[in-house]
């Protein structure tokens, strides 16, 4: 492997597995959160400023049965022309064959290709070898710079490495951020380090929260799955959610992290509401009475006050998981007020890594993003990568 600060592209074809998979608007294709882009562009220029040039690719959405226009890469090209200061960017509709080839053979220094979605061929999710094979022929040196897609051994994230000698394939600079954050938060924690977990179901998170009870000193457990961990404790719920076969997991992992050492704090009251609805009549209430007909959506604010006085106590931070249904604004001041503890501790000299679509959105929508340490363009890879799986994007370049 070859480190990608230290190698010069000059009159290299660069090609890039990128995760362009970004939301599209439905009616118009417009593109609704560039975050992914954004984040791959000091990779792209600094190939380009080396005199070489580029060839990304990438996957967009789920395509079932070959090609579909709504899930079309073209869709993309003039916003990464934008985010490229204008620079010119060529499209191929076809990531492998004839015009692929021929485009990226004339490709001259300082231009960049963008290939058609690779999961319009099986073989990508598949692994496929012959096409990897297909792939890897249009550059000269390969670039693995899609942290959001590592934890899939597809053919272009994994597969392909292996048509590369060691010195001509690395991880771009997202891959190599993404990867530095997330160990700094696994192997070289300060203390106290919290984790702040939250989302709708506890079956997502049990391996995180496994992993997690290894390395923190203290796990907030907020949003939907904390309602779990009430009815588990013999608390009324309401009619919050609640995963009634994952009951006794969530007595398991109290009990693990007492075992531990590790306080998990649950939140001890709940805004609550009569219906899951923006327009729902709301009122507060402890989380193990809540009555009948009514629904836990936010933490209320006794648990944000605890939750608080702990994410600010701390040095290292990790938050995967809304603590409410922040989209709907009557249940959002959970989420707000716990994304502003962690730019606090972020401010006063914590690490905090924020990861997960939601948690992500949630920062974004409150203007924090660039108020925390990292912000993770993973969400799946992100939360394998936190259960302490080896991902294959990554294990294919360092073990080879
Ligand atoms: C993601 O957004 O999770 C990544 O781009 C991977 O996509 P996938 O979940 O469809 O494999
Ligand atoms: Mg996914």
């Amino acid at each position: 492997m070859s480190k990608f600060s230290d190698h010069n592209f000059a009159n290299e074809k660069a090609l890039i597995r990128v995760d362009f998979n970004v939301p599209l608007d439905k009616q118009t294709f417009a593109i609704t959160d560039d975050t992914r882009m954004r984040a791959t562009i000091p990779t792209i220029k600094k190939i380009l400023g080396d005199g070489g040039s580029v060839i990304l690719m990438s996957h967009l959405g789920r395509p079932k049965e070959g090609p579909e226009e709504k899930y079309s890469l073209k869709h993309i090209v003039v916003h990464l022309s934008e985010l490229l200061g204008g620079a010119k960017v060529e499209f191929a509709d076809d990531c492998i064959g004839q015009q692929a080839s021929d485009k990226a053979a004339t490709l001259k220094p300082g231009e960049v290709l963008l290939l058609e979605n690779l999961r319009f061929y099986k073989q990508e999710e598949k692994g496929d070898e012959a096409f990897a094979e297909k792939l890897s022929k249009l550059g000269d040196v390969y670039v693995n710079d899609a942290f959001g897609t590592a934890h899939r051994a597809h053919a272009s994230t994994a597969v392909i490495a292996k048509f590369f000698p060691g010195d001509k394939k690395m991880f771009g600079l997202v891959m190599e951020g993404e990867v530095s954050s997330a160990e700094k938060v696994l192997h070289k924690s300060e203390k106290p380090f919290t984790a702040i977990i939250g989302g709708a179901k506890v079956s997502d998170k049990i391996l995180i929260i496994e992993n997690l009870l290894e390395r923190a000193t203290d796990i907030i457990i907020g949003g939907g799955m904390a309602y779990t961990f009430y009815k588990a404790q013999g608390g009324n719920i309401g009619n919050s959610l609640c995963e009634e076969d994952r009951l006794d997991t969530a007595k398991e992992l109290l009990k693990k992290a007492e075992a531990k050492g590790v306080c998990i704090h649950l939140p001890g009251d709940s805004i609550i509401a009569d219906k899951f609805a923006a327009d729902a009549s709301v009122s507060s209430s402890l989380s193990n009475t809540i009555p009948d007909g009514w629904m836990g959506l936010d933490i209320g604010p006794m648990a944000c006050d605890t939750f608080s006085k702990v994410i600010k106590a701390s040095k290292t931070i990790l938050w995967n998981g809304p603590m409410g249904v922040f989209e709907m604004e009557k249940f959002q001041h959970g989420t707000k007020t716990i994304a502003a503890a962690v730019v606090d501790a972020t401010a006063h000299g914590a690490f905090s890594l924020v990861g997960g679509g939601d948690s992500v959105a949630a920062v974004n929508q409150f203007g924090y993003a660039d108020k925390v340490s990292y912000v993770s363009t993973g969400g799946g890879a992100m939360l394998e990568y936190f259960e302490g799986k080896v991902l294959p994007g990554i294990a294919a370049i360092n073990e080879q």
